[in-house]
């Protein structure tokens, strides 16, 4: 079992990070998911009268896109202010303030649930309780980050390194579930079923280094980066960073690597099996190469 580093005791804390500059983070940087939300959501073939929970849910992007396919949505989030953009996003849906190890909904609640980079290594027992709130043969779709250092877009997220060594490793153990297996061990080890790995597509793209910056600023990594080495040197570093890779004529862009698991909780299916295969190959590797 990986082992966890007490997220309750610091759940409260994390609006501290990732809501100060939330509608920075609504506009500049959660739109560039979309990518990975749709797919995710084809997977899993969302659609009309399926109860759907996104935990972790950020500013509600994925819910707004959940709701445009016929779900009717709940969302949870830590940080307080992230989840006041999803409420004006999503002014009919149940979208809570809360902590992911604990959903104040009962059981079998959702047909589907999802959480989009929202469940890390340090926080694996989240995944009992979205088990819980499964019907039997719910459908259970989450991405995590892959294989960082060989993606081509490694220079979007390499400034958060300027955070304080405990904080990097912290960040490295977070994002230990897209390893080879780690994921499906773990997914197994909670009851789920069918688990399937996939590759997501997944890039970032900004108009030009300083917007970059400021859109990477609105982030909770950004946030312990910038405890570490101030706000100016942190948005100084990003863009001299992306100037590197700035295209005559087209938009910076961050392909990272970003793995997806379907899964099922056991029990009779509550809708078509997690069948729906990609409508194109996406780029990017989720096959967890070795690092
Ligand atoms: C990488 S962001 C992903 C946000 C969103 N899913 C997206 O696609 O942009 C991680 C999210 O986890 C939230 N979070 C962190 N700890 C949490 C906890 N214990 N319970 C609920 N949400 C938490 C943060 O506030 C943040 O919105």
């Amino acid at each position: 079992m990986i082992e966890t580093s007490s997220p309750r005791r610091d759940w409260q804390m994390v609006d501290e990070g990732w809501g100060r500059k939330a509608v920075d983070f609504a506009t500049l940087s959660e739109p560039a998911n979309c990518r990975e939300y749709v797919t995710i959501q084809h997977r899993l073939e969302v659609t009309e009268g399926d109860r759907l929970i996104d935990v972790a849910c950020g500013c509600g992007l994925a819910i707004e896109l959940a709701r445009a396919q016929g779900a009717s949505c709940a969302g949870i989030d830590a940080a307080a202010r992230l989840v006041a953009v999803a409420r004006d996003r999503n002014p009919d849906s149940d979208i809570r303030v809360g902590d992911m190890h604990e959903l104040p909904w009962p059981d079998a609640s959702f047909e589907v649930a999802t959480s989009f980079r929202g469940i890390w290594g340090t926080t694996p027992t989240a995944l009992a309780e979205l088990h819980r709130v499964l019907v039997p043969g719910g459908r259970l779709g989450l991405t995590v980050w892959g294989h960082i250092k060989v993606s081509p877009g490694a220079w979007a997220l390499a400034p958060f390194k300027l955070a304080s060594t405990a904080k990097v490793a912290n960040q490295a153990a977070m994002v230990a579930l897209g390893r080879p297996g780690a994921g499906e061990e773990l997914l197994a080890q909670y009851g789920f079923v069918d688990v399937t790995r996939i590759a997501v597509p997944f890039a970032w793209e900004f108009a030009d280094p300083e917007t970059f910056a400021r859109a990477l600023a609105s982030t909770g990594p950004a946030y312990e980066a910038i405890q570490n080495v101030g706000e100016d040197a942190f948005l100084a570093a990003a863009a001299e960073g992306a100037r590197e890779v700035v295209r005559d004529g087209l938009p910076l862009r961050a392909r990272i690597d970003v793995v997806g698991y379907l899964a099922r909780k056991p029990g009779s299916a509550s809708a078509p099996a997690l069948g729906r295969s990609a409508a194109a190959s996406p780029s990017g590797s989720a096959s967890g190469e070795s690092r």
